[in-house]
């Protein structure tokens, strides 16, 4: 039997309560499955670390995680601490330190959650979406000069590199023919941002020549958010940069329903180091210990961590089972239901155990 080694850190606000509930899911999973195991090490890094020691997570964090086969992450982000400190502190670093550049975020209306696309059910929106992960618009280039007088000055440099540009794009065409409709857009701005967006219009061309198989058109960021919202069973797979892919996850979350059952993959395809696991949601203060977060995204997380880590079996038959859940109407109240996190959890561990597939 092999085991997989799973780095859980559930960092700050709900983060803790989603992963631990995602974890008990992987238990029940591995035991119904009888193939694989899991060795689970949680790391008490996050905000409240940082008031302790000052630092998001120790010097050699990244060393404590490399020998895993996967992290998997909470949200950070408290009322205190500046969101720079918390992101940059902790999971940026991971992000980058383990060169994760393919973010994917698959993103589908689940039966029993409503959405808010008039006359568009489940089989009208059934999208993956991959963010440029490691540079573009995010990659921390650019400073500040004269502060605070009048004539201060702040530059932020989108860096984009042909190597950069190429993998994501292999990425996203590999995807899109593994997907049913082997169909690929490519996002850019290309008509406003004539260097760096140009270069990816070009780019994704190349690229597409080694994907005979593969269907794929190009958008334009502000007029895909119009074909998102009106015709969105026209797309399938999506690739934007990291701007750009950021803020139409956020839009796809809306119209598949809620956020709070969004999941998102930090992939590195290579496979030189873990990928990381997370739901989108932020730490939501709000209802932080509550007992109410949504378990949704962390589940289905969840079985992309399987899924990359190469238990399919098991992977199909958590989304079945969260599938299932929810269209039996045991969800959480910011999707309209009145379950409890242990309910929706309970429900989903009562039917992989009761499932025959
Ligand atoms: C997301 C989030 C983060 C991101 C924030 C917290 C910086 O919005 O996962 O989309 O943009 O990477
Ligand atoms: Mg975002």
């Amino acid at each position: 039997m092999r085991t997989l080694k799973i780095a859980a850190i559930g960092a700050d606000g709900i983060g803790p309560e989603v992963i631990e509930a995602g974890l008990d899911v992987l238990d029940a999973l591995a035991a119904r499955d009888g193939g694989f195991g899991l060795d689970v090490t949680r790391f008490n890094w996050g905000s409240d670390y940082y008031r302790k020691h000052g630092v998001m997570m120790p010097e050699d964090g990244l060393e404590q995680l490399k020998p895993m086969d996967a992290v998997f992450f909470g949200a950070v982000g408290a009322p205190d601490v500046p969101d720079h400190v918390t992101l940059w502190g902790l999971r940026l670093p991971i992000c980058q330190g383990f060169d994760q550049y393919a973010n994917v975020r698959p993103t589908r209306i689940l039966p029993g959650i409503s959405a808010p696309l008039r006359d568009k059910g489940p089989g009208d929106l059934d999208w993956v979406i991959v963010r440029e992960n490691s540079e573009g618009e995010y990659a921390g280039h650019g400073g500040r000069a004269h502060r605070g007088l009048p004539e201060e000055v702040a530059t932020e440099v989108a860096i984009f590199t042909r190597v950069g540009v190429t993998r994501i794009m292999r990425y996203a065409f590999a995807l899109a023919r593994s997907r049913p409709r082997k169909h690929l857009t490519v996002v850019t701005k290309s008509n406003a941002q004539r260097h760096g967006m140009v270069m990816w219009d070009e780019i994704a061309a190349e690229v597409a020549q080694e994907y005979p198989d593969v269907s794929w058109d190009k958008m334009l960021v502000d007029a895909m958010t119009v074909r998102m919202t009106l015709q969105p069973e026209s797309l399938d797979t999506i690739v934007a940069t990291n701007l750009h892919a950021d803020i139409l996850s956020d839009l796809a979350g809306a119209l598949a329903g809620s956020l709070g059952v969004a999941p998102t993959a930090n992939i590195d395809p290579e496979r030189r180091f873990p990928s990381m696991f997370e739901p989108i949601h932020g730490s939501a203060f709000d209802i932080t210990g509550k007992g109410i977060a949504n378990p949704v995204a962390t589940f289905w997380t969840a079985s992309q961590m399987l899924e990359h880590l190469g238990e399919t079996d098991a992977a199909a038959r958590l989304m079945k089972a969260i599938e299932e859940v929810c269209a039996a109407g045991i969800t959480t109240p910011d999707v309209g239901g009145t379950a409890t996190t242990r309910e929706v959890t309970d429900a989903v561990i009562d039917t992989i155990r009761g499932s025959n597939t």
